[in-house]
């Protein structure tokens, strides 16, 4: 398995493109299901998720090709063959749950495997079959399986989410898209993803009102067609870089970065003494000599502060001036990267859903194990600013979520190697 090698290396200068959001494309990507016309995505971002994505849909009978060095998505599913998500690919990766409601829509029938435990907590689907069922499928869990009916088609109608699910919202729109009359979803999720999924949505057809708010309404048409769509801006990798320059001192340049975007996050680097400014290109991050300030963080849906970077947030507080509590909301099992920071000279205290973090003067370099996508990166960062070596080990949940980290990070000056493993 291969590993990454992080050597302390002071300031970072230079810029970092942003690729399209990782989260967006795995919504976007099955919208094709609803659409016997080819629908082409551009602005992708290489990743292993998307791979998955793409088997999945393949194993539909959807055809998925790959072009401009995988930077455009064109997909077609014109003849679909079958409308069972499987579980050997599912389980790979939980947003598969993502074809349930645009086969459920497209062919009154979809039978999509449950994902299973994750490693950040349960995950359960509870959110996505009560929509769903408000709009009229039967569905029950067999074998492992979610097997879901709508004989006589969806229907819309007014449905209110217990909490605002990311997911289950994505679900229940593409659903809405192609049911009898209007639905109206309140307490929807507001995220950045989900006003895109609308947009390309829109693009193919549908009739959809309120997206960025918490009450969207869902016109019903027969059918959808084909679009293109520029997959939006990825604000976690934008957050993620802009914490580089925030831990190693220096001056960053993030390519393609809105504010708007990150709102809630900037506010948080302000607190810490993090400089961010817009740019004609971009937003740009710089923190002169001296350390962070210490910031309290809760995570909380969008627009409040993303639990996508809690992880990496925590890097940075690891080497703040004083004491700071982070509140983790979203999930009940997201600190596992806490304990591999300690190896580095952390000093962290978690006790539930939160982690006291008091800041040392220096990390120390040191052989850590990377638990899940975000935490990996968390290590990256940590070791950016460490003294010494940090070997990052288990990088394929990396390779998940963000692509070519090690050249664009050597684009700014970082010193940074991936080493092949046996
Ligand atoms: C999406 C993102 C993920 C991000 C998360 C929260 C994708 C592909 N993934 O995940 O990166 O961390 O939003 O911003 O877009 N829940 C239930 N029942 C359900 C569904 C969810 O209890 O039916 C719970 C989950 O266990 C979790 C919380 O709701 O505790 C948030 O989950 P959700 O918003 O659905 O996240 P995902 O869509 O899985």
């Amino acid at each position: 398995m291969d590993s990454i090698l992080v050597t302390g290396n002071g300031p970072l200068n230079g810029q970092i493109p942003i690729a399209g959001a990782k989260n967006a494309c795995l919504t976007l990507m099955p919208a094709t299901l609803l659409s016997e016309e080819p629908l082409t995505l551009t602005n992708a971002p290489r990743l292993s998720d998307i791979r998955t994505m793409t088997a999945l849909l393949q194993s539909l009978g959807a055809e998925v090709s790959s072009l401009q060095d995988g930077q455009v998505l064109a997909m077609s599913s014109h003849d679909l063959t079958s409308h069972t998500a499987d579980y050997e690919i599912v389980r790979k990766m939980r947003a598969s749950n993502l074809v349930l409601g645009p086969l459920l829509a497209r062919f009154g029938e979809a039978v999509v495997s449950l994902p299973g435990g994750c490693a950040i907590g349960a995950r359960p689907m509870d959110l996505h079959v009560e929509g769903l069922e408000a709009l009229g499928a039967e569905i029950e869990l067999k074998d492992g399986y979610l097997h879901a009916k709508a004989p006589g088609g969806l229907k819309g109608a007014v449905h209110e989410m217990r909490f605002a699910s990311v997911g289950a919202t994505e679900n229940i729109v593409m659903a809405a898209t192609l049911a009898k009359g209007t639905t109206v979803l309140k307490n929807a999720a507001r995220e950045p993803e989900i006003v895109d999924l609308v947009e390309c949505l829109r693009k193919m057809g549908a009739q959809i009102a309120g997206e960025g708010t918490s009450t969207i309404e869902i016109q019903g048409v027969d059918r959808l067609h084909g679009a293109t769509h520029q997959v939006v801006t990825d604000r976690i990798e934008l957050g993620t870089y802009m914490l580089a320059p925030a831990i190693c001192g220096g001056e960053v340049e993030l390519l393609g970065g809105r504010m708007s975007l990150v709102d809630s996050f900037v506010a948080k680097l302000n607190a810490a003494g993090v400089n961010v400014t817009e740019t004609n290109n971009g937003l740009k991050v710089s923190r002169k000599n001296g350390r962070v300030n210490a910031v309290d963080v809760v995570t909380e849906p969008f627009p409040g502060f993303p639990t996508d970077l809690q992880a990496q947030m925590m890097a940075l507080m690891c080497t703040a001036e004083g004491t700071s509590v982070l509140e983790e909301r979203i999930f009940e099992n997201r600190f596992m990267h806490a304990p591999e920071l300690v190896r580095m000279g952390a000093s962290i205290e978690v006790h539930g859903g939160t982690a006291t973090v008091t800041g040392v003067d220096q990390l120390k370099g040191a052989p850590v194990m990377a638990t899940d996508l975000r935490a990996s990166v968390s290590l990256i960062l940590a070791g950016l600013a460490a003294e010494g070596e940090t070997t990052v080990s288990r990088v394929y949940h990396l390779d998940r979520g963000y692509e070519h980290v090690v050249r664009k990070l050597e684009g700014v000056g970082a010193k940074i190697e991936r080493i092949k493993g046996q």
